[in-house]
């Protein structure tokens, strides 16, 4: 990805820390991948993640997709508000209940690192060998989302953006 002459890697580009180079540390940002601190390079100038990019990286996570029932692979891409970003993947299970969906893979990887405070998600999906197309969040997720995220969160699908309040309006939070 070329974005104003610098180069921002996916994950097919990143063999190695080579991806933690595009990131400086003055911008709290994290390799979006391996998620170590950033090399400072005096050259590269700190980007935030735009709605494209994410969709990039779901793509690129939806590769990952385990769905040998269904056969629709779904990858997902969560930025922090700290700069970083966790993909993650649906990952089914021939008992089908333990099925994870690829939004709660990205939310729980995010909250085992310590994350709490997310911006945005972005989600792709479809039948295994289709392009990247729009799956909305299941209610499942929509409720993990509403454990962590406010309203203004916000929800990116190659159709188009949502924030979270239009899509789990009066979520439940709690007794
Ligand atoms: N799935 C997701 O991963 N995220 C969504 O937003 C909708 C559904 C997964 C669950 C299951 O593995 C497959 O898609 C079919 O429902």
């Amino acid at each position: 990805m070329n974005i104003g002459g610098l180069q921002k890697l996916t994950l097919l580009d990143f063999p190695g820390k080579i991806a933690c180079t595009l990131f400086t540390v003055g911008c709290n940002l994290r390799c979006p991948f391996c998620h170590n601190a950033a090399l400072v390079l005096p050259d590269r100038i700190c980007q935030t993640m735009t709605d494209t990019e994410l969709l990039t990286l779901a793509g690129e996570a939806r590769k990952r997709a385990y769905a040998p029932y269904s056969h629709f692979a779904v990858g997902a891409a969560l930025l922090c508000k700290d700069g970083s970003v966790y993909t993650g993947c649906n990952i089914e299970n021939a008992s089908f209940t333990p099925t994870v969906c690829a939004e709660r893979t990205a939310f729980f990887k995010a909250v085992y690192d310590g994350k709490r405070a997310f911006t945005a998600i972005a989600v792709v999906g479809g039948k295994e060998g289709d392009p990247d197309g729009t799956a909305f969040p299941c209610g499942v997720c929509r409720q993990v989302m509403a454990e962590f995220c406010k309203e203004d969160f916000r929800v990116i699908t190659p159709e188009g953006a949502y924030t979270f309040g239009e899509i789990l309006p009066h979520a439940f939070g709690g007794i």
